[in-house]
């Protein structure tokens, strides 16, 4: 390869670019020849191009290596962008020359269907297609406007540590190191504890990251690795905390409409449940949620959790998310609020997306009393020592705060429409999966 690389164009820069001699790079997606015409269509992950060669025009090398070609090779083709209205993107590129860059033999993924098993072990390969380039894409735009949002907010983005020495959500599901002599460090469930304490000092502030869950569950919802973001709002209680919540998936969803109208296509996703998610989003204890689930035949009884199946059936009432409130105390983390007008209850909402995806945010009002906070992490018999800092919080100054974490992986499987949040990450980690 010659050095250094001669300019080149990405496919996407091509459509202003008609009548000019552009090179392009990319793999080779499909190729079909019809006598002394043959056609290459060229994928480089901003877009697909079709060059078209014909013997007379270009050299015999090329029409030669034209020969050679097989799927996902990579090539630099030559030529003048010519428009094409039925192409997509609006232009296709008439060659004037090909040059093979990398051998591909025997793709293993060939256009017919393969079983996701396969495709998972292949998963380095996969993230090739069609359909994978759009849910990255797609996620890319949840991410951007996750950010965005909470920087037009004035939130302050704070990054919390993974390795932890306290456990953040719950015993049963923790991964756990060993720490030098320090004992054992857990991997985050979540950056709340900490961020918690960055509000005191920041006021409005979020982090975002990767958060670990040792779960045994083989659910289309649980990962053992996935993306959390957690706003934290010093004074916001917890109808504040809903009103935001509404107004970021709201947000969230918007934006994907808007600019990523070619992916959720490619998807083949159905954007009119998605149109339809604007605040406000409804609310609905979790007592008369347990209610109108009775009176639509599910066995749930008060006291306990909801589990997917109750949550699907119960979201399948609404046409947007739907914001269940104040469960009961027993079934939730120890740090939540207890609800001064009902303490069986504490005041937190889990958010669930419609169309059976589940909950995708789980958030609450703090409970920022001293004595009540200590009281539950001994009822739960956390390790009082491992707290310290974090009763700090209620000590110094407390104050009244509430926030939440919404699952990104779930959240991009809902808007994309895609059955399982496997595919809603590059390189998914679960019970069974830690290669590739
Ligand atoms: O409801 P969770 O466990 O809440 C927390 O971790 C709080 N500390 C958040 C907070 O208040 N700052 O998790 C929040 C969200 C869930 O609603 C879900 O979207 C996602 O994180 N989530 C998972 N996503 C994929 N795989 C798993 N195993 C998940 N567990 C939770
Ligand atoms: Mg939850």
């Amino acid at each position: 390869m010659p050095d250094p690389m001669p300019p080149f164009h990405r496919i996407e820069e091509l459509p202003p670019l008609a009548g000019q001699a552009v090179a392009t790079r990319g793999w080779v997606a499909t190729t079909r020849s019809s006598g002394k015409i043959a056609f290459v269509v060229l994928r480089d992950g901003t877009g697909y191009l079709q060059a078209v060669l014909s013997k007379k025009d270009v050299p015999d090398a090329a029409w030669a290596a034209f020969g050679r070609l097989t799927q996902e090779m990579s090539l630099e083709v030559t030529g003048t962008v010519r428009s094409d209205a039925r192409a997509p993107g609006g232009v296709e590129l008439t060659a004037s020359d090909l040059r093979i860059i990398g051998p591909s033999p025997d793709f293993p993924i060939s256009p017919k269907e393969h079983g996701t098993a396969f495709l998972f072990e292949h998963r380095h390969l996969w993230l090739r297609s069609r359909r994978q380039v759009a849910i990255a894409r797609v996620r890319h735009e949840v991410i951007q406007a996750i950010r965005d949002f909470f920087y037009e907010r004035h939130f302050v983005l704070v990054d919390t540590p993974i390795l932890t020495g306290a456990i953040g959500e719950a015993a049963g599901n923790l991964f756990a190191t060993e720490y030098f002599d320090l004992g054992t460090a857990y991997l985050a469930q979540t950056g709340q504890l900490y961020v918690e304490a960055a509000a005191a000092a920041l006021g409005k502030v979020y982090c975002f990251g990767p958060t670990f869950r040792a779960e045994k569950s083989k659910t289309r919802r649980h990962l053992t690795e996935f993306w959390m973001v957690e706003p934290e709002v010093a004074w916001n209680d917890s109808d504040a905390n809903m009103r935001l919540q509404e107004d970021f998936v709201a947000y969230i969803v918007a934006r994907c409409l808007e600019r990523r109208k070619g992916e959720l296509a490619e998807l083949e996703r159905d954007v009119k449940p998605l149109e339809a998610v604007r605040t406000p989003f409804p609310r609905i204890s979790y007592t008369d949620a347990v209610a109108q689930l009775k009176a639509l035949g599910d066995d749930i009884e008060w006291g306990r959790d909801l589990g997917g199946d109750a949550e699907t059936l119960l979201a399948k009432q609404y046409d947007r998310p739907v914001m269940v409130f104040n469960y009961p105390r027993a079934v939730k983390a120890f740090y939540m609020k207890e609800n001064p007008a009902d303490p069986r209850t504490v005041l937190n909402n889990d958010m669930l997306a419609p169309e059976g995806y589940g909950e995708i945010i789980g958030g609450s009002q703090r409970e920022d009393d001293y004595d009540k906070l200590l009281h539950r992490i001994r009822e739960e018999k956390l390790p009082e020592e491992a707290y310290s800092w974090y009763l700090d919080l209620r000590k110094y100054g407390t104050f009244v705060h509430a926030g939440f974490g919404l699952g990104v992986e779930r959240t991009v499987a809902w808007i994309c429409g895609i059955p399982h949040i496997r595919e809603a990450i590059a390189f998914p980690r679960t019970l069974y999966k830690l290669w590739p």
